[in-house]
């Protein structure tokens, strides 16, 4: 049988030029991964954000590369299709572009088909170093949880006068080579700007319904806990049904009626 088609990054700049929008959720393992690559997604996000949603660290600083390297074997295993893009976690690359050359080449050797990471103009020389290496990279713009004690918390970026500086980054994210930016927590009207007027593909997250594409961590998109951020909608109550499942299995096995004579087989 055919293997199905992988999406790649000319499908990105594909769906753009179509006015075709851009699905991506987060994944970290091999359990949840499949069942968002049967949903049709297009990409699966290893984000850092496996930090606070799996590992239960206060932030994604905290996150190493051998979690990340672990996570996208995990999800690049079990998936055909998607692209999977792997962040890079705080600490790998800021500093120094080729040690960032070879923390990617971890991640694409685990099974990632492009990295992401964080911050504007500063890390033009890496990503050209990265994508003339053959690493495709994507962006991530505004909110960026990696800088959030220089950036005071969770806030939106961008605003007033800070738009156009977030313009100039974009501009140079586009001119070093990725192909694709995530704009997280930024207003609407500079959200749309740079969609309008750059050829790369944006992906928005708190950015308002004008970029190329959305991406949520899937556990908020999910419904799996009680909090999560303003701008996210609950698609489902996950959270809830598994509570259900798993008082329905207490109470079952507290009142011996499972495993009943049906479930059991003495071989
Ligand atoms: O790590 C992550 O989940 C992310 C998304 C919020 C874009 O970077």
């Amino acid at each position: 049988m055919a293997r199905p088609k992988r999406f790649r990054i000319h499908h990105v700049a594909e769906a753009k030029a179509q006015g075709r929008p851009l699905t991506m959720l987060t994944a970290y393992d091999a359990l949840t991964a499949p069942i968002f690559e049967a949903a049709g997604v297009d990409m699966l996000l290893v984000g850092d954000s496996l930090g606070n949603v799996v590992l239960g660290h206060p932030s994604t600083l905290q996150v190493t590369l051998a979690d990340m390297e672990r996570a996208t074997g995990a999800v690049a295993r079990s998936v055909e299709r998607v692209m999977v893009v792997a962040d890079l976690p705080f600490g790998t690359y800021e500093a120094d572009s080729t040690r960032a050359f070879d923390n990617a080449a971890v991640l694409m050797r685990a099974g990632a088909h492009a990295v992401k990471l964080e911050g504007g103009a500063a890390r033009a020389q890496t990503i050209r170093l990265l994508t003339q290496g053959g690493i495709p990279v994507m962006g991530h713009l505004g909110y960026t949880p990696q800088s959030e004690n220089a950036l005071g918390g969770p806030r939106m970026q961008g605003r007033g006068q800070a738009a156009e500086r977030l313009f100039e980054d974009a501009c140079a994210l586009q001119e070093a080579g990725v192909f694709a930016l995530v704009l997280e927590m930024v207003p609407d009207d500079i959200a749309s700007r740079i969609t309008r007027e750059l050829s790369v593909s944006t992906i928005g997250i708190g950015a308002g319904p004008h970029t190329d594409g959305q991406v949520l961590v899937w556990s908020d998109m999910a419904g799996m806990g009680d909090w999560a951020p303003s701008f996210v909608q609950r698609f489902g109550e996950v959270g809830a049904a598994l509570g259900e499942a798993a008082r329905a299995y207490v109470a079952s096995v507290s009142e011996r009626s499972f495993p009943s004579s049906g479930h059991y087989k003495e071989h």
